[in-house]
């Protein structure tokens, strides 16, 4: 009998043990100088005479990540990704070591590093991460994917960022124990449009690497593609794993040219919960790291992290997105911003906001907070939009829906909408799917799926939902063009007739200046509804 003994050189973990029932003995050593080595060097030994062992294979979370070599040695940057708890288990032949328990929590190795839409996606890209308080430097290199001499090269585009200071709390136990994180942003500017870098954050030391595209030049007409999903809040990392991860595995086997991904708010359940940012996180991020994310917030996540002054309005979501911060007034940096990517224009707004700002007019009468907001709003909407066909605005809440619309919301947003040509609304928070005809004046305008651009009203959409939890429709609306939702009360409302859905889904987007093509498809790749919006040259 081969017996092991699994040596991990890593001590941003804290790790328990299962000692009973043991083969063999699991253990690590922690750095002297270096708390939080990485990357990480796992060793695996015979325990008793404590001969390395070659070609054991090393499993995280069950899945196969290496093997050892004739050291016995295992060398690996995987182990540190994200803030989740990860099981590790070395094996060869028919013996393996037990399960390690550890958590991530704070490495000076980089973590949930997210990349965000520039203010010109064209030229510049934004990054955010976050390691150990000890982190005190913010740095980005980024360099083209096509030259040879890599991060060596004398082009490489180096910035530096800004640090804040945040208190978490624990992982598992909100009302419990809390931890400092250093949180990193930065942004590079002066890229090349539609060019394919490589880039890498970090403190110069310990560095976390990945890959992006830059959108189209301003002037160009191409086609650009992206997916767009809503409401990943789950509570439990298995299922993050089978629905998120699913989700985007699907819509990226099936359209690698995806250039963002646009999510509609609500990506966890309780924003409060590094355990849960570091579950969805974890699911995707093989993507977000390389794919910007453009996301909105939803109501699961409008809370603050806890700072060491007040409260932040949406802190704990602006702790992991770096978004443009081309807004006024009313709502919190980085929670209400817009940007052109191809011939679109998108508008991402903080619903949660405009809410807070109502229901401060209603109850007190004031009303200058929500008159700034809508201001702003308009404002962006005809100037940042210029020259851009296509205008789709994305926040959480609907206003056009089948359930729980926003009357007062609608009232206020749907006249700027209509006034301002919006085509394209896109939202999350019901699970379920819904898209209506195009609507002009609290009226349908037009019943045709393709649609001529002088008949042309706002298309509402919800898209769906990720997670395991699919709502019933409850009401029919004369607008609705399709409803899809959870059969979950069979008979309860007689009178509609929307199509099952129970599948996670997503959508893709494909536009170009003539025509705005939407497909919205189950987990498993199934077409379930397509429209085309055209404005013909
Ligand atoms: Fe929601």
């Amino acid at each position: 009998m081969i017996k092991s003994k699994l040596a991990l050189s890593t001590a941003f973990l804290l790790w328990s043990v299962l000692l009973w029932g043991a083969d063999l003995k699991i253990s690590w050593r922690e750095g002297k100088d270096n708390l939080y080595n990485h990357p990480a060097r796992l060793q695996v030994t015979e325990l008793e005479k404590g001969k390395p062992v070659n070609g054991a294979s090393i499993f995280r979370n069950e899945e196969l990540i290496g093997t050892t070599d004739v050291q016995g040695l295992f060398t690996t940057t995987a182990l540190n990704t994200a803030a989740v708890k990860y099981t590790l288990k070395a094996c060869i032949k028919e013996q393996c070591s037990d399960n390690v328990t550890y958590q991530v929590l704070a490495s000076e190795y980089p973590f949930s590093t997210f990349i965000s839409m520039g203010e010109e996606p064209s030229n510049s890209m934004s990054f955010t991460w976050q390691t150990s308080e000890k982190v005190k430097i913010t740095l980005v290199e980024c360099v083209r994917t096509d030259d040879q001499s890599g991060f060596r090269s004398a082009a490489v585009i180096r910035c530096k960022g800004t640090e804040t200071l945040k208190e978490l709390i624990d992982l598992d136990k909100p009302e419990g124990k809390r931890y400092n994180v250093t949180i990193h942003k930065t942004t590079v500017k002066d890229l090349n449009p539609d060019t394919n870098y490589k880039y890498r954050v970090g403190d110069g030391k310990y560095w976390q690497e990945g890959s992006f595209t830059t959108a189209p030049s301003s002037d160009t007409n191409g086609t650009v593609k992206f997916l767009f999903t809503a409401d990943s809040q789950e509570s439990t990392r298995e299922n993050y794993q089978a629905n998120l991860k699913a989700v985007l595995n699907k819509a990226f086997e099936l359209n690698p040219d995806i250039r963002f991904i646009a999510h509609a708010g609500d990506m966890v359940n309780r924003g409060m919960n590094g355990q849960e940012w570091g579950w969805f996180y974890e699911a995707g991020c093989s993507y977000f790291m390389n794919y910007p994310l453009a996301p909105v917030v939803g109501n699961h996540e409008t809370g603050g992290l806890v700072t060491t002054g007040p409260q932040q309005k949406n802190g704990a979501f602006l702790s992991y997105f770096n978004n443009p911060l081309n807004h006024t007034g009313l709502f919190a940096e980085g929670s209400a911003y817009s940007f052109n990517y191809g011939s679109a224009y998108l508008l991402c707004l903080d619903n949660q906001n405009l809410n807070d700002a109502m229901e401060l007019k209603i109850k007190t009468g004031e009303g200058k907070y929500l008159r700034a907001a809508l201001d702003w709003i308009k404002k962006d909407l005809q100037n940042a939009s210029q020259g851009k066909r296509w205008k789709i605005v994305t926040m959480h809440q609907p206003i056009y829906g089948a359930n729980r619309d926003e009357k007062e919301l609608r009232e206020v947003l749907a006249p700027i909408f209509d006034s301002c040509k919006v085509d394209l609304v896109i939202t999350g928070h019901d699970h379920y799917y819904f898209r209506s005809f195009p609507m002009k004046y609290d009226k349908i305008k037009n019943e045709g799926e393709v649609v001529p651009i002088d008949q042309f009203g706002t298309v509402y959409l919800i898209g769906g939902s990720t997670c395991k939890k699919m709502y019933p429709q409850k009401f029919a609306r004369p607008y609705q063009a399709v409803v899809m939702a959870n059969d979950l009360f069979p008979g309860r409302y007689p009178w509609l007739r929307n199509e099952v859905l129970t599948l996670q889904n997503y959508s893709i987007f494909t536009v170009n200046p003539n025509e705005l093509h939407y497909r919205f498809y189950d987990v498993l790749g199934n077409l379930k509804d397509e429209v085309s919006l055209n404005k013909n040259l």
